[in-house]
């Protein structure tokens, strides 16, 4: 599979391929302070659940290098500053959490910041090389699945917004089950939502696509219902930014509308996402802070407005799709029906 990957780490600084500028540009950004860092993200030089939580590690190690003096206090501040960049995807606030805890750690037994911030940027190597490795698992379960409810031939797929390597640093969740199928030679054609209003689908799920040379056709959203209508779509798969304890699941604004016409026609709906994308703390979707976007994102296309002078919009990056418009969700750890009470946590546990 021809992939690289959008988060570099070269000689004490981190190097972010700018997605701003996909498919025409490819280039790196060179960071290296906390605030680069934060920006980038706020700004989407780097997006994707997964790749937004590696990405902080590495802003985290870029500030402990900064720091004179570390105390718990200052470490938390900067780790609350960084979660705060985007508020949906869970991944952010799990792999800084997981960093505060090695911060705290290293305070409290006094050894050398030096040896902290090397800490975490082995750290966030190894969170890298890890997730090739669940993103693997799950895409052969993906593939397991739909071998039983679809039959062993090759599959038409539909998706939506960017799951691939550039959202999740190698292979990708919910493109990885169809980078997995393609390799061994069952995708017949997948057909990617455009993704309004930032064009992820458009942009990143086709430039993927092509690199792979897997055969696939961009469609509005708006095309949803026809598209399903005529059951030449054997299932759908997305990622997740977030999925509650009941397994509600927000993700790219866009998704629920998806899930809810696939209901209609019967056509089984997937979410592939790592359990570092859950958030049991929270029983249902209804606790999910969705990140609203700037108005210009819909109003202006490349800086040029489209729409009247004025013209007000509104810019929800992320919904929630209802457990129940589910059919299973995948991590690493195994098949979740969210039909099933408690089956959530109990995978979640194994
Ligand atoms: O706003 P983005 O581009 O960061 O949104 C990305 C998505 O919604 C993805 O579908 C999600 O993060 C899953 S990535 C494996």
């Amino acid at each position: 599979m021809e992939s690289y990957s959008p988060i570099i780490w070269k000689n004490e600084k981190l190097y972010l391929l700018d997605q701003r500028l996909l498919p025409k540009v490819e280039i790196f950004l060179e960071i290296s302070t906390l605030s680069e860092t934060i920006n980038a993200i706020k700004d989407m030089v780097v997006r994707g659940a997964p790749c937004i939580g590696f990405t902080s590690i590495y802003g985290m190690a870029l500030w402990v290098k900064s720091q004179t003096k570390l105390t718990i206090e200052n470490c938390r501040m900067a780790c609350d500053e960084m979660i705060a960049s985007r508020p949906t995807a869970v991944n952010l606030s799990f792999e800084v959490n997981r960093c505060f805890e090695i911060m705290k750690n290293f305070v409290e037994t006094k050894r050398l910041a030096s040896d902290l911030y090397l800490h975490l940027v082995e750290f966030g190597h190894l969170q890298i090389k890890l997730s090739h490795e669940k993103n693997l698992v799950m895409a052969k379960i993906g593939v397991a699945e739909l071998m039983k409810k679809v039959g062993d031939r090759e599959w038409n797929f539909m998706t939506h917004c960017n799951t691939g390597f550039l959202a999740c640093g190698s292979l990708g969740t919910a493109l990885g089950v169809i980078s997995y199928a393609n390799q061994i030679n069952r995708v017949k054609h997948v057909l990617v939502d455009e993704t309004r209003p930032y064009l992820q689908g458009t942009r990143l799920t086709a430039y993927e696509l092509s690199k792979e040379g897997i055969p696939f056709s961009i469609v509005v959203e708006g095309a949803s219902s026809f598209l399903l209508s005529n059951k030449k779509v054997d299932a759908i798969f997305v990622g997740a930014d977030r999925i509650a304890a009941n397994g509600d699941t927000a993700n790219k604004i866009g998704t629920s509308t998806l899930a809810i016409v696939a209901k209609y026609y019967q056509v089984p709906f997937y979410v592939v996402a790592p359990v570092s994308s859950f958030d049991i703390s929270i029983p249902n979707g209804s606790h999910i802070d969705i990140e609203m976007r700037n108005e210009n994102e819909i109003t202006e296309f490349k800086n040029n407005l489209i729409a009247p002078n004025g013209s007000r919009a509104i810019n929800p990056s992320f919904d929630v799709t209802n457990n129940n418009l589910i059919t299973g969700i995948i991590c690493e750890k195994g098949f979740i029906d969210p039909a099933i009470p408690g089956e959530l946590e109990r995978v979640l546990k194994l």
